[in-house]
């Protein structure tokens, strides 16, 4: 074969790799409003920056006569390319051979871009869209996906691993993604599950659909197994790469810097008035943390789920900080134990990525009741304390109003290695509120007075006299458990020189196998 001819058949087979399955199932694929694996990585990444592995790489099955059905790229575009010039290593299951499904070459691909983002320290993200394991192959796609799994776990702590789930994610297939960082779906399209509506129909009686069972909606609202939710698979690729905007590469490098034209001591006005009067009245937190932050910029995970606590990046003086809060918009702010499972897992994230974490307090304490308590609270509340005292990074705390309780030790009180913690003035540091400590320290006394209006007068001295002492940042501080009490308006300021001081910060656990996290 002449040279030329040798050059055009290379060029022959990059058009037939890049047909996948044929032109049919594309356009089955985009008839179901869905990109195609290839398309999706061209909006992932920086335009022209894709380097592709493996584009000839087949499967070597011959059970079910499947010798006679191969497609160059077996079903999973992989390779490496750059978001905002960094570099990420990429992997897209293309449904259109095979359902996407996974064979052993398929697995033995993305196990070779996932060692390789090992080595070089760079971020893996995987889009999913497939039917599971390869039937044909049998074991052979058990033992790929295991492969897989492995090195979700060797790379757990070391590189950001980010999943999209743009079609069906079923089966063991799930426990991939549950492995990485983030996950994300789309509305339309995705879901994961353990067992179909099928199986269950067959073994508990259910009727379910898929989208009751595992769509997006579900596992952002209820589960919380994913992070985020998007109306298209277009926004959830921007969305990927504006979340890598507050990343580093591994955990050996600092979060990416972004300048930023706000004024390090820009003051707001609207934080002197943002607390109600009434303690009981609710306010947004999400206020308080667009108006402290670089550009009023807040980028939100898990955003549906436990909205009690808030969660998600931010920029202080243009470096990325973690930002946990209690919302007293939603049940008061209560810790709950999707709360604590939300807040555990992030702050363990940005622990292991050398993510500081600012941490806004406003919470009467944990949610009381048998349903808390049989779904195991004392071990949920524990894992969310567990990460914030294991946590090394700098950590700065705001007590904006109520911290009662065993929930003010979880939120990054000083005592759980909290670096610099300040208090607003309309702080109330106590182990409870005052109605409930009145019920306690005077329970006999009110017993004992009959008239209701005697005891109502009683009561109100009793709480007046509480929330005097106890209902104030002043006990704390006299303690120096609170390192200063800070004017709301010039919060933003304070937080910037805090991270500032605390930048150099080393601080370390003693050397162990790995610590035993109440899970
Ligand atoms: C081989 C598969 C496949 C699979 C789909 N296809 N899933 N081929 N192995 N697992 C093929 C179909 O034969 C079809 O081929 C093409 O992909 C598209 O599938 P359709 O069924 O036409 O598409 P759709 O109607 O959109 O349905 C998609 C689907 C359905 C819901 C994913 O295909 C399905 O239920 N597949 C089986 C899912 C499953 O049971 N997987 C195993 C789960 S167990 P043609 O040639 O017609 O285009 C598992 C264990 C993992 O994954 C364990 C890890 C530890």
């Amino acid at each position: 074969m002449a040279f030329e001819e040798k050059i055009q058949m290379l060029l022959n087979k990059r058009v037939e790799a890049k047909l996948g399955g044929g032109q049919k199932r594309i356009d089955a694929q985009h008839a179901k409003g869905k990109l195609t694996a290839r398309e999706r990585i061209d909006l992932l990444l920086d335009e022209g920056s894709f380097e592709e592995f493996d584009m000839f790489v087949t499967h070597r099955c011959t059970d079910f006569d499947m010798q006679k059905q191969t497609y160059l790229s077996d079903g999973v575009i992989t390779g490496y390319g750059t978001i905002d010039g960094r570099l990420v290593y990429v992997f897209s299951q293309d449904f259109t051979v095979f359902g996407g499904s996974l064979s052993e070459t398929f697995a033995k691909k993305i196990c070779k871009v996932m060692d390789q983002a090992m080595k070089v320290g760079a971020p893996v993200i995987g889009i999913n869209d497939s039917g599971g394991a390869r039937i044909q192959e049998g074991v052979q796609s058990l033992a790929g996906y295991a492969d897989i799994f492995q090195r979700n776990i060797m790379a757990s702590g070391v590189i950001p691993q980010i999943s999209a789930i743009f079609g069906p994610c079923a089966g063991g297939a799930v426990y991939s993604p549950a492995l990485t960082d983030f996950i994300m779906m789309s509305k339309e399209n995705s879901y994961m599950f353990v067992t179909g509506p099928k199986v269950v129909k067959t073994v508990t009686g259910e009727d379910v659909t898929d989208d009751k069972l595992g769509g997006a909606m579900v596992h952002a609202s209820k589960s919380g197994v994913t992070h985020f939710m998007v109306d298209s698979e277009q926004e959830g690729l921007m969305l990927i790469r504006k979340l890598m905007s507050y990343l580093p590469s591994n955990n050996f490098e600092d979060p990416p810097y972004l300048p930023t034209g706000d004024p390090i001591d820009r003051l707001e006005d609207s934080l002197n008035s943002i607390i109600p009067d009434n303690p009981n009245k609710p306010y947004d937190v999400k206020d308080v943390i667009h108006a402290i932050v670089d550009d009023n910029e807040f980028f939100e995970v898990h955003r549906n789920f436990a909205p009690n606590l808030v969660v998600g990046f931010a920029r202080f003086n243009g470096s990325s900080v973690g930002i946990v809060a209690n919302q007293p918009n939603y049940i008061a702010g209560v810790l709950d134990i999707n709360a604590s499972r939300k807040g555990a897992r992030f702050v363990r994230f940005c622990d292991a990525f050398n993510i500081p974490l600012v941490t806004l307090v406003d919470v009467p304490g944990f949610l009381p009741g048998t349903a808390q308590e049989y779904g195991g609270i004392i071990i949920h509340g524990a894992k969310f304390l567990f990460a914030y005292g294991e946590a090394t990074v700098p950590k700065v705390t705001v007590t904006l109003r109520k911290s009662y309780g065993g929930a003010h030790d979880v939120m990054s009180c000083k005592q759980l290695r909290g670096d610099i913690n300040y208090a607003w003035p309309s702080a109330e540091i106590a182990v409870m509120g005052a109605s409930g400590a009145i019920e306690v320290l005077y329970g006999r006394q009110l017993k004992e007075i009959a008239d209701p209006e005697e005891r109502a007068k009683f009561v109100a001295e009793k709480e007046k006299e509480y929330n005097e002492t106890f209902a104030n940042p002043y006990n704390a501080a006299k303690y120096g458990i609170i390192d200063d009490i800070i004017e709301p308006r010039n919060t933003r300021f304070r937080i910037i020189r805090a991270l500032h001081a605390l930048a150099s910060k080393k601080d370390s656990n003693p050397p162990k196998k790995h610590t035993n996290i109440p899970l």
